[in-house]
């Protein structure tokens, strides 16, 4: 590939670390992990994290310690609750959302930031309400002001899942500490690489006892000694089987959080270098006839996940022939993630409703796709990927 899809961004210290692991044979979750969740949720500023093994699970857990967790969701009294998500965004960020029993409540998004649309939400919003999933997409940050005015007005609990965009930032304060809790991937093509992974960040205490016992079979052997779930027994044997929550197994491993560690120390540079090439990206393909590339919110800035465009003009319904040109130019190419996701054939399997028009998503999913961005100079590769498209649109 000429202009490939990710980067390996590691080099010897990550796999010293990893081999350091190895070396002490203690591989499952422990000190290192413990380690990498403190020092990555002061560097985002949130007061607690949970790892795990991947942004799936981060999302399943996030929605089971809704369902399940009392002190989170307080209405409880609704019969067939449902929360309001994008309808552009990941498979996995709507699944768990069915499997803890709550309905999607589709919305289209904004064609500029390809986010939720705050308009659309409160249109949406029915007696049944009870949550907004906002999905910060390809780096970029939800109107957060907005969003939070209506979960306050409406007494709707926000959550966020920041799996592509670690280190974007709304008001400078960072995505993924809007919502009650937000959770995070870490998995190759993301902004720190732990080969899988997953965060989930919140300010509560309470939650991140809950989602300790739910990471691992819920038991209550992770809770501090001091919490609100279980009072401990004092005794070690018999506190090592008592399941309080109903849980899964997801536990992050140890080589995982080292390797962690060390990218966390590298991520300015990651997001410097990030950054440059959006500004290339920018100079090159802003104001175009023939595309649209993805706005930042006023007070957002983008960690820039990938480089998205929207065919436009000339090329509007013409995406089929740019991706097999730039196929045949070796450049890795992707959908602008889901698409319009109501196209998929899993939605027999969900329980979803939808509201008013997709005319935004249906554009994205015939005219959006996108490249890569990450920590190497990727001037060469965005010239070379804009003089193709030029010279189609010419
Ligand atoms: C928005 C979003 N949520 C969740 C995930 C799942 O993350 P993971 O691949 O670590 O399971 C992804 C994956 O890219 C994603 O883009």
């Amino acid at each position: 590939m000429k202009y490939p899809l990710g980067h390996n961004s590691w080099n010897s210290e990550e796999k010293r670390a990893a081999i350091k692991v190895l070396n002490s044979g203690f591989f499952t979750m422990g000190k290192h992990v413990k380690e990498f969740e403190k020092k990555f949720a002061y560097k985002f500023g949130a007061k607690y994290a949970t790892m795990v093994n991947s942004g799936s699970s981060a999302n399943l857990l996030m929605m089971s310690a809704l369902k399940n967790f009392d002190s989170v969701l307080k209405k409880k009294n609704i019969k067939n609750p449902n929360i309001i998500a994008p309808v552009v965004g990941w498979s996995t960020s709507y699944y768990p959302i069915c499997q803890n029993g709550f309905k999607i409540n589709f919305v289209d998004v904004d064609l500029d930031t390809l986010n939720i649309c705050p308009k659309k939400v409160e249109k949406a919003i029915d007696k049944n309400t009870v949550g907004i999933l906002a999905i910060n997409l390809l780096g970029n940050p939800c109107n957060f002001e907005k969003l939070e005015k209506i979960a306050k007005k409406n007494k709707l609990i926000l959550l966020e899942d920041n799996c592509e965009s670690l280190g974007a930032s709304y008001k400078s304060k960072f995505c993924g500490t809007y919502g009650i809790m937000g959770s995070h991937s870490l998995f190759f093509s993301h902004h720190l690489q732990t080969m899988e992974g997953g965060v989930i960040l919140t300010n509560s205490k309470d939650i991140n006892d809950f989602l300790k016992s739910l990471r691992a079979h819920g038991w209550c052997r992770d809770l501090p000694k001091k919490n609100k779930l279980y009072k401990k027994s004092n005794d070690k044997f018999k506190d090592h089987f008592v399941f309080i929550t109903p849980g899964y197994s997801v536990r992050p491993l140890e080589i995982e959080a080292s390797v962690g560690l060390v990218q966390l120390k590298k991520l300015d540079k990651f997001m410097e270098i990030r950054n440059k090439n959006s500004e290339i990206f920018k100079k090159l393909f802003e104001n175009k006839t023939w595309c649209k590339i993805q706005k930042q919110e006023r007070r957002g800035q983008s960690s820039w996940y990938g480089f998205n465009l929207i065919l436009t003009g000339k090329l509007k319904n013409k995406r089929q022939e740019i991706i097999r040109k730039l196929l045949k130019n070796k450049i890795e190419v992707r959908p602008t993630m889901t698409g319009n996701f109501l196209n998929n054939p899993v939605m027999k399997f969900l329980d979803y409703k939808t509201n008013g028009t997709f005319k935004n998503a249906i554009n994205i999913d015939q005219n959006g796709f996108f490249v890569g961005n990450y920590p190497k100079d990727l001037n060469k590769e965005l010239s070379f990927l804009y003089k193709i498209l030029e010279k189609e649109a010419n």
